[in-house]
């Protein structure tokens, strides 16, 4: 029987940990951890992740700020906002919620955040300084899925780990940290994406799949060697007429047709999802306790 791995729990012991360490530092009479978050235009996913990031904020015991621009705003304007919060000493960490309108150079933005106040690891230094083992922050989904491994025990030294996609947001940075000298870590990586001969075979050697491609249910039953590890990050907006939203979310893994095959096994919704915020509430902790990097 597969044990599921219940994201959704992990993400609510952790919120209650954040909190309890965020009390008895404010006890000690250190300054309330300070989260600030950017959001241009009215995008309905992304007013939905940063609702939920400033309630999140709440219930760990932060203060939030969340500063708002329409989508006219230019990629200057933005870039200053950018300067006062690099500068800003009560800010510990901040975002800039992604996708941004196209007259705005995405990647321009991220290179102007100081990598000390990166809480979502998306600046250069910070993924450089992941690939290399050095202390940094690790983006949402990456530590999300660490943390679950962790949390559940899972073995992963010398395990046979395969990866399916290769975006810059999971796959590459999930390749770096399951081969990293650590726990957890110590993996033979294999990534496979769009480009890749037999996938179906080498998913049958896994003995850890982790499935971020974004196609509903390509995991299936033939990929899938018993006993092994899924964690399934896909989470893709299928029409669903029965649902009040119009859709309900879709995993990369066809769950119900490998289920029975697992060790451990991650749904959807309700596994890796959940962990997303609690990373970057714990990134933000760790951005005001100087825990990656010392304060100035
Ligand atoms: N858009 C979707 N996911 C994310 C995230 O983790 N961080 C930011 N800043 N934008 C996003």
């Amino acid at each position: 029987m597969a044990t599921i791995i219940d994201g959704k729990a992990v993400a609510a012991q952790i919120k209650k940990e954040i909190a309890e360490e965020v009390a008895r530092l404010m006890a000690e009479g250190q300054k309330q951890p300070h989260l600030a978050a950017i959001l241009v235009g009215h995008d309905g996913g992304s007013e939905t992740y940063v609702a939920n990031k400033v309630k999140s904020c709440g219930e760990c015991g932060f203060k939030s700020t969340l500063i708002r621009f329409e989508d006219d705003v230019t990629e200057a304007q933005l870039l200053d906002t950018i300067r006062q919060l690099n500068e800003d000493d009560d800010v510990d960490g901040f975002i800039v919620q992604l996708p941004l309108p196209r007259h705005i150079d995405e990647q321009k933005v991220i290179e102007a955040i100081d990598p000390r106040k990166d809480v979502d690891g998306f600046h250069p230094v910070n993924v450089g300084r992941m690939s290399i083992g050095l202390p940094c922050f690790v983006s949402a989904t990456p530590s999300g899925i660490l943390e679950l491994l962790k949390r559940y025990d899972i073995h992963t030294s010398g395990a046979r780990c395969v990866i399916l996609g290769r975006s810059n947001i999971v796959g590459k940075p999930m390749a770096m940290l399951m081969m990293q000298k650590a726990t957890p870590g110590d993996s033979t990586v294999t990534v496979c994406h769009s480009h890749t001969k037999d996938i179906k075979e080498i998913c049958r050697e896994a003995d850890i799949i982790i499935a971020a491609l974004g196609s509903p249910g390509f995991v299936t039953a033939d990929m899938v060697k018993p006993g092994a590890t899924i964690i399934d990050v896909g989470t893709t907006r299928v029409p669903d007429s029965s649902r009040k939203s119009g859709f309900r979310l879709s995993g990369d893994v066809d769950f119900a047709g490998v289920e029975h095959l697992c060790r451990y096994i991650s749904p959807v919704p309700g596994g890796v999802g959940p962990m997303t915020i609690v990373s970057l509430m714990r990134n933000t902790l760790l951005a005001a306790t100087g825990k990656v990097y010392p304060k100035k």
